[in-house]
């Protein structure tokens, strides 16, 4: 059985989730207007997997004895004034759940409860997604104004997908 206050903070993530899964939705739609196809299916890709840790949680909860509860969600950024500008938001957004993580992590260790501290580790490890958004900026940076390198890093930017689903141990 869940202890409130850990139920509460599961809780909390729930809605983080919920809200990176609309986040990456609407920068997966302005990409898509703006024609960058692969940036785009990255963002749809990115907003799916944010669903699906969502709902791990809600199963966790439910599972446990708790009640996930399904809040009203903030609404999404949905322009953004340059490309490079909405990868930084993506960056400092995945930081920000890495913080929210290991806040949950640590109130797990205080209250002693070893079964949702195993079940984070996924969370930890999934957070290798910081990285991965770190590593586009980089390229990004690297890019610059160059309009065919933007081009070649749209067409590239599924492979990046694919490399970070591959070195880690998802669902
Ligand atoms: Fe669910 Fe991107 O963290």
């Amino acid at each position: 059985m869940l202890k409130k206050n850990i139920e509460d903070a599961l809780n909390k993530q729930i809605r983080v989730e919920a809200e990176s899964s609309q986040i990456y939705l609407a920068m997966a739609c302005w990409a898509e207007v703006k024609g960058l196809e692969g940036v785009a299916q990255f963002m749809y890709d990115q907003s799916d997997e944010e669903r699906e840790h969502m709902l791990k949680l809600v199963k966790f909860i439910n599972e446990r004895g708790g009640h996930a509860k399904i809040s009203a969600l903030k609404e999404p950024n949905v322009t953004f004034e340059s490309f490079k500008g909405m990868f930084e938001k993506l960056f400092e957004h995945e930081v920000f759940v890495s913080e929210s993580i290991n806040n949950l992590v640590h109130i797990t260790l205080e209250e002693k409860d070893y079964a949702t501290h195993n079940f984070l580790q996924w969370y930890v490890a999934e957070q290798i997604e910081e990285e991965m958004a770190r590593t586009i900026l980089d390229k990004i940076n690297l890019i610059g104004d160059d309009k065919g390198g933007l081009y070649l890093f749209d067409r590239d930017i599924q492979q990046l997908t694919v490399t970070s689903s591959a070195s880690t141990p998802l669902e």
